[in-house]
């Protein structure tokens, strides 16, 4: 590396594209097919669409950014993200920031332990069953063990077999379900190739063992063996801020906080803001993100109710921020080995283990959590948000380079009402034959 990493780059976002391109080119010796791949040239081209799913007829792309001022367990990270929502880069990166200034984020992460399940109907007795099942748990180990040599040498395996025995949906008179769940350390891997596998091998011997008839043989996306917490402490005085104290601020988050854990209906939309962080570094590094929303949602109502995935509170003078819930991360396998752009986003990353990328992400869904509750429980999100919608509305009425910036912050200054297509057309079309010509892109 020329330059020394650092996720705090003030000023960064006022750098022209190009420049702030150059600046990482020079941080992480990218070489030009890098940045071309930066630039979403040699990215996924057709060719390689055609050979990841079927009936290819092209790609198709997202912007990537970047989340700064990350610190978690005192280490610096950067955080690239791909979405398309324009508030999500600019809310981590300052809500990073304040948390930096306040110790960084605390972070853990489970050990990489996935689930396997196994259904088995016709079996007999469900306790006899389970007996059984259970006298056999060391061949059912070796068995699924046998068929990931590797994953064994890299330190990772089946771990425990457990059986559960659920109630009929139909009441009484339906046969009780059968489950059997395999516990498989993935290492590095998200696993659900490797769990699947283990899942349909262990089938044969699971309906030996119990004279039953096997059906489905899938990983759980419910991860609850492999939680990933952060954590954040923040003197209250540090959120001064819309010509509010700071305590008033903290006080609107503890409210936002128990706003959501009361009601299902807020609580949706509270983790949907969490997920706005943690969806865009897992499209960024290559992950299977619609496993991870599953897992989250399903572990939001654990309970029985549906539950903010983060929460906060006041404690001596200090808003502490929690959050907790599955990441089914990997850092091999998947697109990753595929997709230059993966290869890229987690070269910024400099993460080690999928372990160490669940922290992160933690820590940047607890991020984005804050940036909005901050605003919500304060002045409201259209007054930031608005100059961002500004500026795809620009965009969306021709308007190209310098201009995007110039036409949305007439529009702002006009008022929230002023902020239209048809507004920022007008404002387009008003301009000098030749400078509308340039401002459009439209100039020969
Ligand atoms: C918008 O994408 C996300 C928010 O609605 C999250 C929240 O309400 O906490 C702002």
């Amino acid at each position: 590396m020329s330059e020394m990493v650092t996720s705090r780059m003030a000023g960064f976002h006022k750098l022209p594209l190009k420049e702030r391109v150059a600046k990482l080119a020079s941080m992480f010796n990218l070489t030009p097919r890098d940045v071309e791949a930066l630039q979403g040239h040699a990215q996924v081209d057709a060719e390689l669409a055609n050979q990841m799913i079927e009936n290819a007829v092209g790609t198709f792309s997202l912007p990537m950014g970047l989340g700064l001022n990350m610190v978690v367990n005192g280490r610096d990270y950067l955080v690239p993200m791909v979405v398309e929502e324009p508030s999500v880069v600019a809310a981590v990166t300052f809500a990073a920031k304040i948390v930096r200034e306040s110790g960084g984020f605390t972070a853990e992460a489970d050990a990489p332990l996935m689930i396997g399940q196994v259904q088995i109907t016709r079996y007999g007795d469900p306790t006899e069953a389970t007996q059984k099942i259970l006298a056999h748990k060391e061949e059912l180990l070796a068995l699924a063990n046998s068929m990931h040599p590797s994953l064994l040498r890299r330190g990772g395996g089946a771990r425990d077999v457990q059986v559960r025995v659920l109630p009929a949906p139909e009441g009484a008179r339906g046969e009780p379900l059968l489950v059997v769940h395999i516990l498989i350390d993935c290492q590095d891997a998200m696993g659900a190739n490797l769990i699947n596998t283990v899942a349909e091998g262990v089938a044969p011997m699971l309906e030996q063992i119990t004279g039953g008839r096997v059906y489905l043989r899938i990983l759980s996306n419910l991860a609850d063996r492999r939680l990933a917490r952060a954590w954040c402490r923040i003197p209250v005085e540090k959120l001064a801020d819309f010509d509010l104290p700071g305590v008033e601020i903290a006080e609107g988050i503890a409210q936002a906080s128990r706003f959501a854990v009361a009601d299902p209906y807020r609580a949706a939309t509270h983790n949907k803001g969490v997920m706005n962080g943690i969806d865009a570094v897992a499209i960024a590094t290559g992950q299977d993100w619609r496993a991870v929303e599953a897992g989250a949602h399903a572990f939001a109502c654990r309970d029985g109710q549906y539950r903010p995935l983060s929460t906060w509170h006041l404690e001596e003078g200090h808003l502490v921020g929690r959050i907790e819930l599955p990441l089914a991360l990997g850092t091999v396998g998947g697109p990753i080995k595929v997709h230059p752009g993966v290869q890229l986003a987690l070269r910024l990353m400099r993460v080690e283990s999928a372990r160490e990328l669940a922290m992160i992400f933690a820590a940047v869904g607890l991020a984005q959590n804050f940036a909005a509750v901050r605003a919500l429980g304060s002045v409201g999100i259209q007054k930031g948000h608005m100059a961002l919608h500004a500026r795809c509305v620009a965009v969306t009425a021709g308007a190209r380079g310098e201009w995007v910036e110039k036409v949305a912050n007439l529009m702002v200054e006009e008022g929230a009402g002023q902020v239209k297509v048809e507004r920022a057309r007008a404002i387009l079309e008003a301009l000098p034959p030749e400078v509308m010509a340039r401002a459009t892109g439209s100039a020969a």
